[in-house]
């Protein structure tokens, strides 16, 4: 097998990867900075100088200028774009069910989770498509596939369209040499992840440790009897991207320890 220390297997290639500074999406950076790629990460907020260790662009999805901004640094810094990692997202609306949500956080749920990818998606592909070559990576989450209505409805919900949005993107721009891809992690260990358990923990006045059980059985359990770490994530990542996938697009990739209770 390849070792991860010496592929080169994305020199030469751009990359760029949405919430690149924290969890799944730090890891994905730093594998594809590993293969050789110059990797640029966007954030809200940048890191401390000595974790900064790729091209950051500060960048607010919640913001309408946010995809402008980041286009025009890569225009700047590079004027192509080979790989792009739609990874951030997350959620922040509260558990509890249709009669708890408002307006505002579906509409959170899905500027973050969907439009984000869209508008970015949108400003980039044009010159993908101008050099007949170019990855897209959607991250997704089990969660777009599982009806959880207890903890996450409108993210659900936001990363089925996600989805359903890659997969038809997919077939769009296969033909002009662009593949376009979904990975649906299960629980993955993030500091993102912390918080969502204990926002959540508080509300219902239990402890994340019994809430995490919960949700393990509420989900029918893993399989491998544990969460993901961030790097498992991306190496799958960094695979897909990699030559060596040149004939897959259009899929979703599921990382998740055996959870889904589906032949698919
Ligand atoms: N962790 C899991 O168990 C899990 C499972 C399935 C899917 N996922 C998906 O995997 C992706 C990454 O999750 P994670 O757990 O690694 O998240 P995380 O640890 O919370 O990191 C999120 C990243 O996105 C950035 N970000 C957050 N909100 C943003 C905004 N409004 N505009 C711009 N950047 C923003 C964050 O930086 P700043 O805070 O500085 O902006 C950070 O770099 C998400 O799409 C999530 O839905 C995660």
């Amino acid at each position: 097998m390849e070792s991860k220390q010496n592929s080169t297997a994305l020199e030469g290639k751009i990359a760029l990867v949405t919430g690149g500074t924290k969890g799944i999406g730090k890891a994905i950076a730093d594998r594809l900075a590993q293969a050789g790629a110059t990797v640029m990460v966007t954030a809200r907020n940048q890191p401390e100088e000595t974790d900064l260790k790729h091209h950051f662009i500060a960048a607010d999805f919640a913001e309408p200028g946010s995809t402008d901004k980041i286009v025009n640094e890569i225009s700047e810094k590079f004027g192509r774009l080979d790989i792009l990692i739609n990874n951030a997202g997350g959620l922040s609306s509260p558990g509890g069910g249709f009669s708890v949500l408002t307006d505002e956080h579906w509409n959170n749920e899905l500027q973050l989770n969907l439009m984000a990818a869209v508008r970015l998606d949108r400003a980039l592909l044009p010159k993908m498509i101008e050099q007949k070559s170019g990855v897209i990576i959607h991250i997704s989450s089990t969660s777009g596939l599982v009806p959880l209505w207890e903890a996450n409805m409108p993210y659900g919900v936001a990363k089925a369209a996600l989805n359903a949005y890659s997969k038809t993107l997919s077939n769009e721009v296969a033909s002009k040499g662009v593949r376009v891809l979904t990975v649906s992690p299960g629980g993955v260990r993030t500091g993102g992840m912390e918080s969502f358990l204990q926002g959540l923990a508080e509300g219902l006045g239990i402890t994340v440790a019994d809430l995490t059980q919960k949700m393990m059985d509420r989900i029918g359990g893993i399989p491998m009897g544990r969460m993901a770490e961030p790097e498992e994530v991306a190496d799958l990542v960094y695979f897909l991207v990699s030559p060596a996938a040149a004939y897959l697009t259009g899929a979703n990739y599921i990382i998740d320890g055996g959870n889904l209770p589906v032949v698919k």
